[in-house]
Protein backbone atom coordinates (compact mmCIF):
# COMPACT_ATOMS: atom_id res chain seq x y z
CA UNK A 1 0.00 0.00 0.00
CA UNK A 2 1.40 3.43 -0.50
CA UNK A 3 0.92 6.16 2.17
CA UNK A 4 -2.37 7.72 0.34
CA UNK A 5 -3.59 4.16 0.93
CA UNK A 6 -2.37 3.54 4.58
CA UNK A 7 -3.57 6.82 5.56
CA UNK A 8 -6.88 5.77 4.45
CA UNK A 9 -6.55 2.46 6.21
CA UNK A 10 -5.79 4.09 9.49
CA UNK A 11 -9.14 6.69 8.86
CA UNK A 12 -11.08 3.50 8.43
CA UNK A 13 -9.59 1.50 11.35
CA UNK A 14 -10.48 4.41 13.34
CA UNK A 15 -13.96 4.70 12.11
CA UNK A 16 -14.59 1.06 12.43
CA UNK A 17 -13.24 0.93 16.43
CA UNK A 18 -15.95 3.74 17.18
CA UNK A 19 -18.70 2.18 15.15
CA UNK A 20 -20.74 -0.10 17.76
CA UNK A 21 -21.62 1.51 20.69
CA UNK A 22 -22.30 -0.10 24.00
CA UNK A 23 -25.08 -2.65 24.10
CA UNK A 24 -28.01 -1.24 26.17
CA UNK A 25 -28.47 -5.00 26.36
CA UNK A 26 -26.47 -7.04 28.72
CA UNK A 27 -24.84 -9.39 26.46
CA UNK A 28 -21.20 -9.10 25.11
CA UNK A 29 -22.45 -9.11 21.29
CA UNK A 30 -20.60 -6.07 20.70
CA UNK A 31 -17.19 -7.50 22.16
CA UNK A 32 -17.42 -9.79 19.67
CA UNK A 33 -18.45 -7.61 16.52
CA UNK A 34 -15.63 -5.64 17.54
CA UNK A 35 -13.03 -8.58 18.22
CA UNK A 36 -13.68 -9.18 14.30
CA UNK A 37 -13.35 -5.25 12.95
CA UNK A 38 -10.81 -4.77 15.25
CA UNK A 39 -8.15 -7.31 14.54
CA UNK A 40 -6.71 -5.78 11.43
CA UNK A 41 -7.59 -7.15 7.43
CA UNK A 42 -5.99 -4.42 4.47
CA UNK A 43 -9.86 -2.33 4.14
CA UNK A 44 -9.25 -2.82 0.50
CA UNK A 45 -12.97 -2.79 -0.43
CA UNK A 46 -13.51 0.90 1.65
CA UNK A 47 -9.98 2.19 0.34
CA UNK A 48 -11.06 1.44 -3.40
CA UNK A 49 -14.64 2.95 -2.81
CA UNK A 50 -12.72 6.37 -1.44
CA UNK A 51 -10.44 6.18 -3.69
CA UNK A 52 -12.74 5.83 -6.66
CA UNK A 53 -14.88 8.58 -5.50
CA UNK A 54 -12.24 11.06 -4.97
CA UNK A 55 -10.88 10.57 -8.74
CA UNK A 56 -14.73 11.21 -9.26
CA UNK A 57 -15.42 14.12 -7.34
CA UNK A 58 -11.96 15.12 -5.47
CA UNK A 59 -13.61 14.48 -2.13
CA UNK A 60 -14.38 10.90 -0.36
CA UNK A 61 -16.45 12.15 2.96
CA UNK A 62 -19.55 11.16 1.39
CA UNK A 63 -18.62 7.87 0.91
CA UNK A 64 -17.12 7.06 3.97
CA UNK A 65 -20.76 5.49 5.38
CA UNK A 66 -20.80 3.10 2.73
CA UNK A 67 -17.06 2.43 3.03
CA UNK A 68 -17.54 1.61 6.76
CA UNK A 69 -20.99 -0.54 6.24
CA UNK A 70 -19.02 -2.77 3.05
CA UNK A 71 -16.34 -3.59 5.43
CA UNK A 72 -18.49 -4.27 8.32
CA UNK A 73 -20.13 -6.84 5.72
CA UNK A 74 -17.15 -8.40 4.41
CA UNK A 75 -16.14 -8.64 7.77
CA UNK A 76 -19.58 -10.86 8.22
CA UNK A 77 -19.03 -12.57 5.61
CA UNK A 78 -15.50 -13.99 7.24
CA UNK A 79 -16.76 -14.70 10.53
CA UNK A 80 -19.52 -17.02 8.69
CA UNK A 81 -17.27 -18.45 5.98
CA UNK A 82 -14.93 -19.61 9.04
CA UNK A 83 -17.29 -21.69 10.81
CA UNK A 84 -17.88 -25.49 10.79
CA UNK A 85 -20.09 -25.79 8.34
CA UNK A 86 -18.64 -23.84 5.68
CA UNK A 87 -14.71 -23.59 6.12
CA UNK A 88 -13.71 -24.54 9.32
CA UNK A 89 -10.78 -22.27 9.69
CA UNK A 90 -9.65 -21.25 13.28
CA UNK A 91 -7.30 -18.00 12.27
CA UNK A 92 -8.33 -14.81 10.33
CA UNK A 93 -6.72 -11.68 10.53
CA UNK A 94 -3.57 -13.08 12.44
CA UNK A 95 -6.20 -14.09 15.28
CA UNK A 96 -8.06 -16.77 16.40
CA UNK A 97 -11.14 -17.07 14.36
CA UNK A 98 -14.22 -15.26 16.44
CA UNK A 99 -16.19 -18.95 17.10
CA UNK A 100 -12.77 -20.11 17.98
CA UNK A 101 -13.05 -16.86 21.08
CA UNK A 102 -16.82 -16.05 21.23
CA UNK A 103 -18.56 -19.69 20.43
CA UNK A 104 -20.31 -20.49 17.25
CA UNK A 105 -23.70 -18.98 17.88
CA UNK A 106 -22.58 -15.70 18.91
CA UNK A 107 -20.11 -15.93 15.64
CA UNK A 108 -23.26 -16.44 13.78
CA UNK A 109 -25.00 -13.42 15.36
CA UNK A 110 -22.22 -11.16 15.53
CA UNK A 111 -22.41 -11.82 11.92
CA UNK A 112 -26.33 -10.98 11.46
CA UNK A 113 -25.56 -7.74 13.38
CA UNK A 114 -22.85 -6.44 11.43
CA UNK A 115 -24.83 -6.80 8.29
CA UNK A 116 -27.77 -5.15 9.30
CA UNK A 117 -25.51 -2.04 10.81
CA UNK A 118 -24.35 -1.41 7.54
CA UNK A 119 -27.24 -0.42 6.18
CA UNK A 120 -28.60 1.60 9.26
CA UNK A 121 -25.49 3.35 9.17
CA UNK A 122 -25.76 4.47 5.59
CA UNK A 123 -29.40 5.07 6.30
CA UNK A 124 -28.64 7.69 8.95
CA UNK A 125 -25.93 9.22 6.88
CA UNK A 126 -27.41 13.59 7.26
CA UNK A 127 -24.21 13.73 4.28
CA UNK A 128 -26.58 12.39 1.27
CA UNK A 129 -29.68 12.51 -0.43
CA UNK A 130 -32.60 10.30 0.60
CA UNK A 131 -32.47 9.18 -3.32
CA UNK A 132 -28.31 8.30 -2.93
CA UNK A 133 -29.33 6.66 0.16
CA UNK A 134 -31.57 4.35 -1.23
CA UNK A 135 -29.14 3.50 -4.43
CA UNK A 136 -26.79 2.69 -1.78
CA UNK A 137 -28.97 0.59 0.13
CA UNK A 138 -30.34 -1.25 -3.34
CA UNK A 139 -27.01 -2.11 -4.55
CA UNK A 140 -25.28 -3.09 -1.40
CA UNK A 141 -27.72 -5.25 -0.57
CA UNK A 142 -27.95 -7.05 -3.88
CA UNK A 143 -24.48 -7.24 -4.05
CA UNK A 144 -24.40 -9.04 -0.45
CA UNK A 145 -27.41 -11.10 -0.87
CA UNK A 146 -28.49 -14.32 -2.84
CA UNK A 147 -27.21 -12.94 -6.34
CA UNK A 148 -23.85 -11.53 -5.01
CA UNK A 149 -21.79 -12.77 -2.41
CA UNK A 150 -24.15 -15.15 -0.60
CA UNK A 151 -25.29 -16.86 -3.51
CA UNK A 152 -21.65 -17.06 -4.31
CA UNK A 153 -20.74 -18.53 -1.22
CA UNK A 154 -24.09 -20.85 -1.94
CA UNK A 155 -22.64 -21.95 -4.94
CA UNK A 156 -18.62 -22.03 -3.18
CA UNK A 157 -20.22 -24.61 -0.56
CA UNK A 158 -22.57 -26.98 -2.83
CA UNK A 159 -19.33 -27.47 -5.28
CA UNK A 160 -17.37 -29.10 -2.55
CA UNK A 161 -16.16 -32.23 -3.37
CA UNK A 162 -17.22 -31.90 -7.05
CA UNK A 163 -14.89 -29.94 -9.84
CA UNK A 164 -16.63 -27.56 -11.68
CA UNK A 165 -15.94 -26.11 -14.80
CA UNK A 166 -13.90 -22.96 -15.14
CA UNK A 167 -16.90 -20.64 -16.45
CA UNK A 168 -18.94 -21.73 -13.23
CA UNK A 169 -15.53 -21.24 -10.85
CA UNK A 170 -15.51 -17.66 -12.73
CA UNK A 171 -19.07 -17.65 -11.81
CA UNK A 172 -18.53 -17.80 -8.35
CA UNK A 173 -15.41 -16.16 -7.73
CA UNK A 174 -17.28 -12.91 -9.48
CA UNK A 175 -20.49 -13.82 -7.01
CA UNK A 176 -18.97 -14.77 -3.80
CA UNK A 177 -15.76 -11.59 -4.09
CA UNK A 178 -16.49 -9.80 -7.59
CA UNK A 179 -19.71 -8.73 -5.93
CA UNK A 180 -18.99 -6.42 -3.17
CA UNK A 181 -15.35 -5.35 -4.82
CA UNK A 182 -18.00 -4.11 -7.37
CA UNK A 183 -19.66 -2.28 -4.88
CA UNK A 184 -16.84 -0.71 -3.65
CA UNK A 185 -16.50 1.21 -7.46
CA UNK A 186 -19.91 1.64 -7.87
CA UNK A 187 -20.82 2.97 -5.04
CA UNK A 188 -18.81 5.88 -5.27
CA UNK A 189 -20.40 6.15 -9.10
CA UNK A 190 -23.85 6.27 -7.08
CA UNK A 191 -22.65 9.18 -5.04
CA UNK A 192 -20.48 11.36 -7.60
CA UNK A 193 -22.96 10.41 -10.81
CA UNK A 194 -19.93 10.71 -13.72
CA UNK A 195 -20.90 9.98 -16.89
CA UNK A 196 -22.50 6.72 -18.10
CA UNK A 197 -19.25 6.11 -20.45
CA UNK A 198 -17.25 6.24 -17.63
CA UNK A 199 -19.46 4.72 -15.21
CA UNK A 200 -19.39 1.50 -17.69
CA UNK A 201 -16.30 1.51 -17.72
CA UNK A 202 -15.05 1.77 -14.12
CA UNK A 203 -17.79 -1.36 -14.09
CA UNK A 204 -15.82 -3.10 -16.41
CA UNK A 205 -12.50 -2.88 -14.06
CA UNK A 206 -14.34 -3.52 -10.48
CA UNK A 207 -15.11 -6.56 -12.48
CA UNK A 208 -11.21 -7.62 -13.41
CA UNK A 209 -10.45 -6.63 -10.14
CA UNK A 210 -12.56 -9.13 -8.54
CA UNK A 211 -11.38 -11.45 -10.50
CA UNK A 212 -7.84 -10.73 -9.84
CA UNK A 213 -8.31 -10.40 -6.12
CA UNK A 214 -9.95 -14.09 -5.89
CA UNK A 215 -7.39 -15.98 -8.29
CA UNK A 216 -5.24 -14.13 -5.83
CA UNK A 217 -6.46 -15.47 -3.03
CA UNK A 218 -6.90 -19.40 -4.43
CA UNK A 219 -2.62 -18.78 -5.34
CA UNK A 220 -1.97 -17.64 -1.73
CA UNK A 221 -4.30 -20.38 -0.15
CA UNK A 222 -1.68 -22.67 -1.53
CA UNK A 223 1.65 -20.88 -2.38
CA UNK A 224 1.46 -17.91 0.29
CA UNK A 225 2.97 -17.46 3.84
CA UNK A 226 0.79 -18.04 6.90
CA UNK A 227 2.51 -15.42 9.14
CA UNK A 228 1.90 -12.41 6.36
CA UNK A 229 -1.81 -14.04 5.41
CA UNK A 230 -2.84 -13.82 8.97
CA UNK A 231 -4.74 -17.49 7.99
CA UNK A 232 -3.93 -20.91 7.30
CA UNK A 233 -2.73 -21.95 3.92
CA UNK A 234 -4.14 -25.32 2.43
CA UNK A 235 -7.77 -24.71 3.54
CA UNK A 236 -9.00 -25.39 -0.33
CA UNK A 237 -7.60 -28.70 -0.60
CA UNK A 238 -9.00 -29.50 3.20
CA UNK A 239 -12.06 -28.67 1.97
CA UNK A 240 -11.94 -30.16 -1.72
CA UNK A 241 -12.70 -26.77 -3.34
CA UNK A 242 -12.76 -25.98 -6.95
CA UNK A 243 -9.82 -23.03 -7.30
CA UNK A 244 -7.95 -21.48 -10.16
CA UNK A 245 -5.40 -22.98 -9.44
CA UNK A 246 -6.89 -26.44 -8.68
CA UNK A 247 -8.40 -26.22 -12.18
CA UNK A 248 -5.81 -24.32 -14.39
CA UNK A 249 -2.29 -25.17 -11.96
CA UNK A 250 -0.14 -22.40 -10.87
CA UNK A 251 0.83 -21.25 -14.08
CA UNK A 252 -2.34 -21.21 -15.73
CA UNK A 253 -3.73 -19.56 -12.54
CA UNK A 254 -1.13 -16.43 -12.79
CA UNK A 255 -2.02 -16.29 -16.72
CA UNK A 256 -5.48 -15.51 -16.18
CA UNK A 257 -4.48 -13.25 -13.10
CA UNK A 258 -2.29 -11.68 -15.95
CA UNK A 259 -4.87 -11.46 -18.02
CA UNK A 260 -7.20 -9.29 -15.82
CA UNK A 261 -4.82 -6.85 -14.53
CA UNK A 262 -4.10 -5.94 -18.12
CA UNK A 263 -7.86 -5.87 -18.59
CA UNK A 264 -8.36 -3.57 -15.75
CA UNK A 265 -5.36 -1.00 -16.27
CA UNK A 266 -7.02 -0.55 -20.26
CA UNK A 267 -10.50 0.11 -18.28
CA UNK A 268 -8.62 3.27 -16.88
CA UNK A 269 -6.65 3.93 -19.99
CA UNK A 270 -10.23 4.37 -21.50
CA UNK A 271 -11.21 7.05 -19.03
CA UNK A 272 -10.98 10.86 -19.99
CA UNK A 273 -8.10 12.76 -19.29
CA UNK A 274 -9.53 14.94 -16.65
CA UNK A 275 -9.68 11.94 -14.03
CA UNK A 276 -5.94 10.76 -12.35
CA UNK A 277 -5.77 7.18 -12.48
CA UNK A 278 -3.21 7.55 -10.35
CA UNK A 279 -4.40 5.93 -7.56
CA UNK A 280 -6.64 3.70 -9.22
CA UNK A 281 -3.72 2.18 -11.32
CA UNK A 282 -1.83 1.53 -7.83
CA UNK A 283 -4.87 -0.42 -7.17
CA UNK A 284 -4.24 -2.70 -9.40
CA UNK A 285 -1.04 -2.96 -8.57
CA UNK A 286 -1.59 -3.84 -5.19
CA UNK A 287 -3.92 -6.47 -6.39
CA UNK A 288 -1.42 -8.23 -8.66
CA UNK A 289 1.80 -8.09 -6.08
CA UNK A 290 0.03 -8.56 -2.93
CA UNK A 291 1.52 -11.35 -0.17
CA UNK A 292 -1.10 -10.57 1.96
C1 LIG B 1 -10.58 -12.48 2.14
O1 LIG B 1 -10.64 -11.11 1.91
C2 LIG B 1 -11.78 -13.14 1.56
C3 LIG B 1 -11.91 -13.02 0.12
C4 LIG B 1 -12.93 -12.47 -0.44
C5 LIG B 1 -10.89 -13.57 -0.73
P1 LIG B 1 -9.42 -10.15 2.27
O2 LIG B 1 -8.15 -10.74 1.73
O3 LIG B 1 -9.75 -8.76 1.82
O4 LIG B 1 -9.38 -10.22 3.85
P2 LIG B 1 -9.02 -9.11 4.93
O5 LIG B 1 -10.17 -8.17 5.02
O6 LIG B 1 -7.76 -8.41 4.49
O7 LIG B 1 -8.83 -9.88 6.21
C1 LIG C 1 -14.50 -16.33 0.79
O1 LIG C 1 -13.61 -16.97 -0.05
C2 LIG C 1 -15.19 -15.22 0.16
C3 LIG C 1 -16.19 -14.64 1.10
C4 LIG C 1 -17.28 -14.16 0.65
C5 LIG C 1 -15.96 -14.62 2.53
P1 LIG C 1 -12.54 -17.85 0.71
O2 LIG C 1 -13.17 -18.87 1.58
O3 LIG C 1 -11.53 -18.30 -0.28
O4 LIG C 1 -11.85 -16.73 1.67
P2 LIG C 1 -10.68 -17.05 2.69
O5 LIG C 1 -9.55 -17.65 1.87
O6 LIG C 1 -11.22 -17.96 3.72
O7 LIG C 1 -10.29 -15.69 3.21
MG1 LIG D 1 -14.93 -19.94 1.62
MG1 LIG E 1 -12.54 -19.45 3.59
MG1 LIG F 1 -9.47 -18.42 0.04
Amino acid sequence: MNPKMNNLQLEINQLLSESIPNSALNTNLEESMLYSLNAGGKRIRPVVLLLTLEMLSGDYEKGISSAIGLEMIHTYSLIHDDLPPMDNDDYRRGKPTNHKVYGEWKAILSGDALLTKAFELISNDQALTDLTKIKLIQRLSNASGHLGMVGGQTLDMQSEGTPVDLETLEQIHNAKTGALLKFAVMAAVDIANPSSDVANNLELYSEHLGLMFQIKDDLLDIYGDETKLGKKVGSDLANDKSTYVSLLGKEGAEEKLAYHTQAAYDCLANLPDNYDTTQLDAIIKLFNDRES
